[in-house]
């Protein structure tokens, strides 16, 4: 059913948030190809947008860092959302999507899913769809694990694919500098070099248990920045690691700089760096690049909301 909202709205502008897997356990591959997972993600100030406007056809441009890595056809995760959205509501116009990218391409940062999830509620907004939540958590888990989370944003425990979400209670807000590479690494890679490692230790994949994530949980509530710091952890760093054995100078040198913590951001290859304050979170990334040990260096806080029409 369209509303009549959808007469007088001509462009509807979204923000989607990137995100930081805080504590990432996988375990076995699934027989869908997935990985099982308890992970809690943080959603962080670095922000992609997109706009959408009416249009014959579903259609989308990129701009912004990376934007020439990110394919402007119905591969785009941003378009699948939006022709998913007009299949499920039967709807036959169409859009422009434009797509302003500030979160890094294939840097383990749910850039695409962010995308997604902007694209959802933009069209959702843009044609009066009236879809619930509920409608479009569903959707966004159709589209990839990530993508219900980037709805969603805040901090949040994931369990199945990592998509299976439930709110966590945080204190206070979390500085952070992301460290960028001039190369991406692709998810599915960085999962089967894991699997790789799994196998050569011989050792059965074990299921994580969301009960190990108490103590970060307690950190969280708490407010507890060096706490947390202690406690990031991502099973998928060594994988990344051996296929971007550079990235070791730059988790070595964020610790040396005094930061909380440092981890792979989801399969990398970026690195997120938890500094003691605002201040000291400029200091690190000011460092980073005059080492050369990043590309870019995002100074962000987390957590912030998920998708939002601005
Ligand atoms: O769902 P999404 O398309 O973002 O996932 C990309 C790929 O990452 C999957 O095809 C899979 O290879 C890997 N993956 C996984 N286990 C997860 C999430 C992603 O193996 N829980």
């Amino acid at each position: 059913m369209t509303s009549a909202l959808a007469d007088v709205v001509d462009r509807v502008r979204v923000t989607a948030p990137g995100k930081v897997n805080l504590s990432l356990r996988s375990g076995p591959r699934r027989d869908d190809g997935y990985h099982s997972l308890v992970t809690v993600f943080q959603a962080v100030s670095v922000l992609d947008e997109v706009s959408a406007s009416h249009a014959q056809s579903v259609k989308v441009d990129v701009f912004g860092p990376g934007a020439e890595l990110v394919p402007a056809d119905a591969t785009n995760l941003a378009v699948r959302a939006a022709q998913l959205l007009a299949q499920r509501a039967g709807i036959s116009d169409g859009v422009h999507l434009e797509i302003t990218k500030a979160i890094p391409v294939a840097g383990g940062m749910a850039g695409g899913s962010a995308d997604a999830a902007a694209a959802l509620v933009a069209c959702d907004a843009l044609w009066g769809t009236g879809a619930s939540r509920e409608d479009l958590l569903e959707m966004a888990g159709e589209l990839g694990a990530d993508v219900p989370f980037s709805l969603l944003g805040h901090t949040a425990l994931g369990l199945g694919r990592g998509d299976l979400l439930s709110p966590v209670m945080t204190r206070g807000h979390f500085h952070w500098v992301f460290a960028t590479q001039d190369r991406g690494l692709s998810t599915p890679a960085v999962f089967a070099e894991l699997d790789r490692q799994m196998e050569r230790t011989g050792a059965p994949a074990l299921e994580p248990d969301p009960a190990s994530q108490a103590p970060l949980l307690s950190a969280l509530r708490a407010g507890d920045g060096e706490q947390l710091g202690e406690l990031l952890t991502n099973d998928l760093q060594p994988a990344a690691l051996a296929l971007f054995p550079e990235l070791r100078r730059t988790v070595d040198l964020a610790t040396d700089l005094g930061a909380w913590g440092v981890v792979l951001s989801g399969s990398g290859p970026t690195v997120a760096v938890l500094a003691r304050n605002p201040i000291h979170a400029r200091t690190i990334a000011a460092d980073l690049l005059a080492a050369n040990a990043a590309t870019q260096a995002v100074v962000a806080n987390g957590p912030v909301p998920g998708a939002r029409v601005v």
